[in-house]
């Protein structure tokens, strides 16, 4: 095995650790502005799998990442189940709401995806082909909890309150809702990897909202349910499980779902996560975004002391959110050169 990704992966502990970034295909790029433009709107490039393909490869050709994450959306499967989606720009997601039974049952059986999600899986295979040899390919997808509280509340809200009242209110509904997202995201991902992805991350971005007994049944509990189903199917296949803001819940977690890699927010402090996440397998994580956009001194010192904190065990180095459109290219390429600076 040569990708060092994999490896990490695997429990290895390399020299400099393999580097990618969330979001690494997005606005701060001009070239992903062009072929986003060329492709109409952002959902149309989710939907083209030349041009999704063609945006996956860009910040692989100009920073050389170790790994290439699929170009999609954690909403595509609301949508291939029958939500209605479509993004305001500059305000962003936009669904149908699902808060009764009547909305709840046009929904489609999560084994009817597959068609809408073709072009997905094309992305994929491209991506199979056009890669270079010792990148990696990531698929995704979002975990339940965190697609549910957009498909309740047909828009990203501050507090989830939407999707808390309803757990509260109809909690046969809700849960019927979470079984039908995480029977859907089993085949999707299976499907992902049957299309060439060689490693899964499990999107859980308002893991952090729930406490006590409903992080259990409604962040862990569908993660371990999801990565169970795909170890039997694709055992050798990593999944990364992203809890974000799951605080002291991030303890245990990896151990507690299976997932062979945990990636953490950067509200974590490394040298906490060092000792007390990091013996449980590979870390991910956790540099704070906003370096990206003011750059400097602070960026370096900052990259160098989460290397070191992580340097006795195995580590991908990665922002600990999505890096957003004022990033400036040239802070991304330094983050790199730190990483990097005392490779051979
Ligand atoms: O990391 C990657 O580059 C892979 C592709 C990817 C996107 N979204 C592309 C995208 C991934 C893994 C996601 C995950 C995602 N999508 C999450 C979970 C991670 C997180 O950020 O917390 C969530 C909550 C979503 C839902 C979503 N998609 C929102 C809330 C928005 C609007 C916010 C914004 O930045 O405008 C999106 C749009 C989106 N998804 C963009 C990209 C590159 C920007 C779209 C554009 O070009 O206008």
């Amino acid at each position: 095995m040569t990708k060092k990704l994999l490896r990490t992966l695997a429990g290895e502990t390399l020299d400099t650790p393999p580097i990618w970034m969330m979001r690494q295909a997005g606005r701060y790029l001009p070239e992903y502005r062009a072929t986003r433009a060329e492709a109409g709107d952002f959902l149309s490039l989710c939907y083209n799998p030349e041009l999704a393909a063609e945006v996956t490869l860009q910040p692989i050709r100009r920073f050389g990442f170790d790994a290439a994450i699929l170009f999609a959306d954690i909403l595509l499967i609301p949508q291939a189940l029958g939500a209605d989606l479509w993004f305001v720009t500059g305000e962003g997601p936009r669904l149908s709401t699902i808060t009764t039974e009547a909305d709840f049952s046009p929904l489609k059986p999560a084994d009817e995806v597959h068609d809408h999600l073709a072009p997905v899986y094309e992305t994929l295979r491209i991506l199979t082909r056009e890669l270079p040899a010792e990148t990696t390919l990531i698929g995704f997808a979002g975990a339940p909890w965190t697609v549910a509280t957009y498909m309740i509340a047909g828009r990203g809200t501050p507090d989830q309150g939407p999707a808390h009242a309803l757990k509260t209110e109809n909690p046969a509904l809700f849960d019927r809702l979470i079984q039908r997202i995480t029977e859907a995201t089993i085949t999707y991902l299976s499907a992902q990897i049957d299309a060439g992805a060689e490693v899964v991350k499990l999107f859980d971005s308002w893991a952090g909202s729930l406490s006590g007994e409903d992080f259990d049944r409604y962040a862990l509990q569908p993660t371990k349910t999801i990565i169970a189903a795909l170890k039997t199917r694709h055992p050798d296949t990593p999944v990364i499980a992203f809890p974000r803001e799951a605080k002291d819940r991030y303890l245990g977690f990896a151990k507690a779902t299976g997932a062979n890699c945990l990636a953490i927010d950067n509200s974590v402090d490394a040298n906490w996560a060092a000792t007390h996440l990091q013996k449980d397998g590979p870390i991910q994580g956790n540099l704070a975004p906003k370096h990206m956009i003011t750059g400097g001194a602070a960026l370096i010192e900052e990259t160098r002391a989460i290397v070191r904190a992580f340097q006795s065990g195995p580590h991908i180095f990665n922002l600990g959110h999505g890096i957003t459109p004022d990033a400036d290219p040239d802070n991304v390429q330094l983050m790199i050169e730190t990483v990097r600076e005392n490779a051979s």
